[in-house]
Parts: structure tokens; sequence; C-alpha cells
């Protein structure tokens, strides 16, 4: 019962829908060599030395890629999105420099929006293997660790005026996809998706605005996930 309950119900149902769809199209796949279109029927033929996952990890390779790669994206684009209609005179540069055809500034834009308000608030679990100091914090051998990447992304020791929205910002060296063996696998993928989403927004609904006060708007729960539950706007129609 209570939400945990309902979070692994989910998890389970949707584990078992990915199992089913893998085990169907690795029927359905006619044979090795024909290569298939989709990144599931990819998955199914991939082999490292001649050995294939099994559809049990398979299955568990397309439930990282959808959970790491779809909401993280979709709070990329709504975080972003919000931070661009609340900075009004930012967003006018970035229009501006979109119309002109440059992209110098989307690309620093899309890096700044992550730094600013990005969609992973934390890192996933770490643990110590040894003992050691951080800021003056002890920290024993096997005790978990939540690296705050957000509260790092506004480090004033490291961002000048860490508090504002720079779209132009260069020395940008953000903990955005995290760092080290984990960096984000995506994060190629998720700056082609950002920058496309918002210079595709801001192109087509050039006077798009924000449809609430930003008091109102609601902010979805949970550590490690940033975003909004809804970002009402309001555009005129093309025609
Ligand atoms: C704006 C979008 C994204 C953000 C902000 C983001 C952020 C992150 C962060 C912070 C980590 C490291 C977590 C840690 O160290 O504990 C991570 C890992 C990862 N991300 Fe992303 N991600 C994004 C999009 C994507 C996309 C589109 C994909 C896949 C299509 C993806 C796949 C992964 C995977 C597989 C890992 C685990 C890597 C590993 O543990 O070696 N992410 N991501």
């Amino acid at each position: 019962g209570g939400p945990r309950g309902g979070v692994a119900r989910s998890v389970k149902k949707m584990r078992g829908y990915l199992a089913e769809l893998i085990h169907k199209k690795r029927q359905a796949l006619p044979d090795e060599a024909a290569p298939g279109e989709d990144l599931i029927s990819g998955l199914i033929r991939a082999s490292d030395h001649g050995e294939h996952l099994t559809e049990n990890e398979a299955a568990a390779m397309a439930f990282i890629l959808l959970f790491a790669g779809f909401e993280t994206t979709v709070n990329l684009i709504g975080n972003g999105t919000y931070a661009l209609l609340t900075h009004p005179e930012q967003r006018r540069a970035l229009q501006t420099s979109l119309a002109a055809g440059e992209e110098g500034l989307l690309a620093t834009a899309v890096e700044e929006l992550l730094r600013y308000d990005g969609p992973v608030e934390l890192a996933t679990w770490r643990f110590a293997t040894e003992p050691l100091t951080i800021g003056g914090r002890h920290i024993a051998a096997g005790d978990p660790v939540l690296v705050v990447l957000a509260a790092a992304d506004r480090d004033p020791e490291r961002f000048a005026d860490p508090d504002t929205l720079d779209l132009a910002r260069r020395d940008n060296q953000h903990l955005g996809y995290g760092h080290g063996i984990h960096y984000c696998l995506g994060a190629p993928l998720a700056r082609l998706e950002g920058q496309t989403a918002l210079a595709t927004l801001l192109t087509r609904l050039p006077d798009l605005q924000l449809g609430a006060e930003p008091a109102e708007l609601r902010w979805r729960g949970g550590l490690i996930m940033r975003g909004l539950r809804t970002l009402p706007v309001e555009f005129t129609p093309a025609g």
C-alpha cells in the first residue's frame, strides 16, 4: 500500500509491458542480418563478441533508457521554457538570434538552462568505499552520499552571478549531466532534443506567454527530478 506500493506496481507493469514487447519483436525479427529500424530491435540484435542480451537484459536496458531519457528531457524542455518565459530580455535575445539564423546562442542557452534549473537535482545514491571528510563533514565507509547537483550548479565560487540566467554564459562546466564514470550516456541526444524543441517553440510561437502567475504553478514532488506538473501558456495560433 501507500505511494511506494503504487510506484512498485507501476514499475512492475512497465517491465511486464517491455518484456512482452521485446518477446514479440524478437519473434518477428526475420534474421540477424536484416537491419530493423527501431531501438528495441537494435537492442535485441546487439552483440558483443558473439554474446547477446537476454530478453530480461534487453527489457532492463529499455527501461533505463525510457526512464533516464524521457522524463529528464521533458523537464529540461518544461523548466527551460518556464525560465525563458520569466526572463523576457534573455528570451528576446535568443529569439533575435534564432531569427537571424544563428546557432551560437542556442547552444550556450540550453547549457545555461540546464545549469540554472535542470531536471536532475540529485545524483543517484553513492556509498563511500572508505572514510573521508568533505566540507568538514565526516563520512564513514559504507555511508550513503547524496550529491546535490543543482546546488553545485549555483555555487558562487564556481559561477559568476550564479542566480542570474545568462544564456550567453561561456564558462559553464555545470553538473547537470553528472560527472565521471556515470556521466549521462544520453547527453548529446538530450542537448539536441533541448535545442530543437526550444528553437522550434520560439520560432513557431513567437508570442508565447505564461498562462498563469508563477506562484500558482505546481512543481512535482520527489527528490531526484525537478519539473512542473503543468505549464499553462498562451499564444496566437498561426493562420
Ligand atoms: C536533459 C536531459 C538529461 C539530463 C539532465 C540527464 C542527467 C543525467 C545525470 C545527472 C546522470 C548521472 C546520474 C548519477 O551520476 O547518479 C545521468 C545518467 C544517465 N543518463 Fe541522463 N540525462 C538526460 C537525458 C538522458 C537521455 C536522453 C538518455 C538516454 C537516451 C539518458 C540516459 C542516461 C543513462 C543510461 C545514465 C546512466 C549512466 C551510467 O550510470 O553510466 N539521459 N543522466
